[in-house]
């Protein structure tokens, strides 16, 4: 949970009626909501205050549906409503049963072979056979990766009222189930079901109701059919302190009699048609995607299997160098080309041929016969094809931009009983698909990761529209190679006109776009340091200053070095490390006597390290073009906080011995560094020749710089690395060994760029913070009160 949710959260626990206005008065209009016994003014005034922003994040919410032989004829009116451009809901599933998916499919594609670049995407997963449709649902909410979940029996949202419908797909951000149907007794006499003019705690909900995708994921229901609902809530409110189950809304008005209210007793629900589940393995091991966690990679297999859904034969030769390295290292590919015939026959098929190129001999399956004749559509074949083939596999690459409908409807086919490991979708632009080859590098674990992290945007910029422009431009020609990016701009309150005019003007399709505007001069620490906040350990802050320009490939670099540092083997993530820098460093700034060339190559070269084209570590944040890593900028908030209000130290306190940075004033970096320099701190740095970089600075001039000349200009530009698919020009792996290496054999380096080890930076720190504090004990992760020393006075 954020901690903005948590402290809220805390806040209102002691009034819980009117916590629980706060969650659902949002979305249904007012007349719906006015408790009868709280409706002063005053109240009211303040409930609005504080829903400001408490709607679930934009596309946070997963739609999941059973589908039954008696819905299945009723399908194209229950999807209807979630069918539309939407701004919560990012992807509907549709969970059937494994005898009914080829009739599902067909109404499916009949009915939306309509193209909407806006909305949801639509997926059709199978139920294990041993599950009903109940226990499907829950169990596919297990597995989304969304933060938000909304459940629905077979009817989804048909029988709702408008306001409901609303409130359900533009959910209020609660911590608990949230809808329109509950009870509070579980040994029900028949008015079990909650109804009545404003919103009630229960202890159980019945389907449709909207919640955090974390509560279906650790204790799952012991019965099946309906009883499986009583179940999840009896889980949830048993870990709630308040013993609460869910929220019902306010909307009915007559009292339903249901059959839920006499299963939902203690004893078991026996009827026979499913059988008794001991323990379902899938509420026991599977956390959500987002947690991926290192015992699960630890013990995994480091060879897997790879299928490949790809529409032509071309899209297949620009991917060979990425099948290539894998099967270079073990991994089996299976390669399917569906839209592209191998030559006109009487049957339709599909046959196994290879190609072979200059790196190695591929295999690959294509679609024989004739056209017209090849019915339906070779998306059909390739998911006929993708469910036929030997094991499972473990990681599913198609292109981003085909028919939701077709393949995306997902992969789920294919294991309808398989483990509950699931298969890892990537879905890559078929443009992207040249630029591919850094992905060979990546292992098993870190291909099981690919939808993990997700990397914000954020940039800053006051009154230089066109450096703001050169950046734009630079970002939109990104390659993000499927993945979706929100992007936020900060706009100075002292920015021109043209500068406001650019960003009104800006459009952004990879992602959510957020725009703000100061109303208050604030500077550019408070510029910076504000503009963005982790939303999850898996969020991570890109921070760009509109003189900033980026290299095509900046996004890869980040993707391909979180995946290898934060997301794979344990051995190569460390605590230590705090961000990425898309920069490279061609002048040191620290040293006390001023400003000092520098060359990582030459200084490895002369220190005999053994691969001095290595990337590597060095504790100075990089401000032209860095990602922050989501605990490490949460704690620096907190660090920047303490430190302005003098409570520890004086502000003009010298943190750091030595170093320049103790002169700047204003500067969020002058703190950051402190921060990083008591706790060893590191971030990566790219190390490709000729200084090659993916973001670099022009130096324009603005807050840091007065004055500007060609000399000082040409002291920090660098190149970009250039998109292209040749060997001959420097990409991404020009890597010692073609890859990122291990995390124990990046060098390191201190503030004033000299050779050093982790080991020292860290003690120098220890000792650092005992000169400082007077502390001796061990310094506890992320925890700055006790960095700072000051936790012990203030606790009893
Ligand atoms: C239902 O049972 C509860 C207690 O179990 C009781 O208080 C209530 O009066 C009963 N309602 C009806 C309609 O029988
Ligand atoms: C509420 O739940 C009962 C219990 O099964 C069901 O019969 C009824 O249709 C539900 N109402 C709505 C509006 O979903
Ligand atoms: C705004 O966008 C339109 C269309 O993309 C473009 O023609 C126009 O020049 C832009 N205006 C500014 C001020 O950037
Ligand atoms: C995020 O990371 C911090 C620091 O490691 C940890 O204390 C916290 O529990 C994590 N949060 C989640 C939701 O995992
Ligand atoms: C590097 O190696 C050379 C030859 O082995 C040696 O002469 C030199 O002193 C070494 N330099 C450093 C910095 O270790
Ligand atoms: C970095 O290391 C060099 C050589 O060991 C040392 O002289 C210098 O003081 C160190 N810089 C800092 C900021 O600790």
């Amino acid at each position: 949970m954020q901690p903005r949710k948590l402290a809220w959260v805390s806040r209102c626990l002691p009034i819980p009626t009117f916590c629980l206005l706060l969650w659902v008065l949002y979305p249904t209009p007012r007349h719906a909501l006015k408790p009868a016994h709280t409706n002063t003014t005053s109240t009211a005034t303040q409930i609005d205050l504080q829903l400001q922003g408490s709607l679930i994040p934009p596309y946070s919410l997963t739609a999941i549906l059973p589908l039954t032989h008696k819905s299945i004829s009723t399908l194209e009116e229950t999807l209807a409503p979630f069918l539309k451009p939407s701004t919560h809901l990012r992807e509907i599933i549709i969970v059937c049963s494994q005898p009914i998916i080829a009739q599902a499919r067909t109404v499916l594609r009949n009915a939306f072979s309509v193209e909407c670049e806006q909305c949801p995407d639509l997926l059709l997963h199978t139920i294990p056979d041993r599950l009903d449709e109940h226990s499907g649902v829950v169990n596919a909410a297990s597995q989304v990766s969304t933060e938000y979940v909304l459940l629905m029996a077979e009817d989804g949202l048909l029988h709702e009222d408008e306001d409901t419908r609303n409130t359900l797909l533009h959910p209020p951000a609660t911590s608990v189930p949230i809808g329109p149907n509950g009870t509070n007794s579980a040994s029900a006499n028949g008015s079990c079901i909650v109804t009545s003019g404003s919103p009630k705690y229960v202890q159980y909900l019945y389907p449709p109701f909207v919640m955090p995708t974390l509560l279906a994921g650790k204790k799952g229901p012991r019965r099946s059919g309906i009883a499986v609902w009583a179940d999840l809530s009896e889980h949830i409110a048993g870990n709630h302190p308040d013993g609460i189950g869910g929220i019902v809304l306010s909307t009915r008005t007559s009292p339903i009699k249901s059959p839920w209210c006499s299963t939902s007793g203690p004893e078991i629900d026996n009827s026979a048609q499913y059988p008794f589940v001991q323990d379902p393995p899938f509420f026991n091991e599977i956390q959500s995607d987002t947690c991926s966690s290192s015992e699960e990679t630890a013990t995994s297999r480091d060879v897997g299997v790879f299928a490949l859904l790809l529409p032509t034969l071309e899209d297949f030769r620009a991917i060979l160098p990425v099948v290539c390295s894998l099967q270079r290292q073990g991994h089996r590919i299976e390669t399917f080309i569906y839209e592209e015939s191998s030559g006109l026959s009487d049957a339709a098929g599909w046959e196994t041929r290879s190609f072979t190129s200059k790196l190695c001999t591929a295999p690959y399956t294509i679609v024989f016969g004739n056209r017209k004749q090849r019915s339906p559509t070779g998306h059909i074949l390739a998911l006929e094809w993708l469910q036929g083939f030997g094991p499972q596999p473990d990681i599913v690459i198609y292109p981003r931009e085909d028919d939701k409908l077709t393949l995306n409807l997902d992969v789920e086919i294919s294991r309808a009983d398989g483990p509950l490991q699931t298969i890892v979708p990537v879905r890559i632009f078929r443009e992207d698909l040249p630029y591919s080859i850094w992905m060979g590098s990546l292992s098993l674990t870190e291909w099981r990761n690919w939808n993990v992290p997700r990397i914000d945007i954020t940039i800053i910029t006051k009154d230089r529209p066109h450096s703001l422009a050169r950046l734009l431009t630079s970002l939109s020609n990104g390659r993000f190679f499927g993945d979706s990016v929100d992007l936020r701009v900060h706009a100075e309150q002292s920015s021109d006109l043209a500068t406001m005019k650019t960003v009104e003007n800006l459009t952004w399709k990879h992602g959510s776009l957020f725009v703000h505007h100061r109303i208050v001069h604030g500077g550019l620490l408070p510029a910076v340091v504000e503009s963005w906040y982790p939303r999850s350990n898996d969020t991570y802050g890109l921070l760009l200053e509109d003189d900033v320009e980026l290299s095509p490939l900046f996004y890869a670099w980040a993707k391909m070095t979180l995946l290898r540092y934060r997301y794979g083997d344990p051995r190569n993530r460390s605590p230590l490390m705090f961000g990425i820098s898309l920069y490279q460093q061609k002048n040191i700034e620290l040293p006390p006597e001023g400003r000092r060339p520098f060359d990582a190559r030459k200084l490895f070269i002369n220190s005999n390290v053994s691969d001095p084209i290595t990337p590597y570590l060095s504790p100075i944040p990089c401000s032209w073009g860095a990602v922050y890593f989501p605990e490490h900028w949460r704690e620096f908030h907190i660090y920047l906080a303490l430190r302005l209000s003098e409570h520890s130290m004086k502000i003009n306190q010298v943190v750091v011995p030595g170093v320049r940075s103790n002169r700047w004033t204003k500067s969020w970096k002058k703190y950051f560094i402190e921060l990083v320099y008591l706790r060893g701190y590191v971030m990566l740095y790219p190390n490709y020749p000729d200084f090659i970089s993916l973001s670099t600075n022009h130096l324009e001039v603005g807050s840091h710089v007065k004055v500007r000349t060609k000399e000082k200009e040409e002291l920090f530009l660098v190149p970009l690395m250039e998109l292209s698919s040749s060997r001959n020009v420097v990409g991404l792996l020009d890597l010692p060994g073609s890859t990122l290496p291990p995390w124990d054999a990046l060098p390191v380096l201190n503030l004033t760029g000299c050779l050093t080890t982790l080991e020292t930076l860290a003690s120098q720190g220890r000792s650092r913070r005992t000169d400082l504090t007077g502390c001796t004990s061990e310094p506890q992760p992320h925890d700055v009160q006790d960095l700072m020393c000051i936790k012990q006075t203030s606790s009893p």
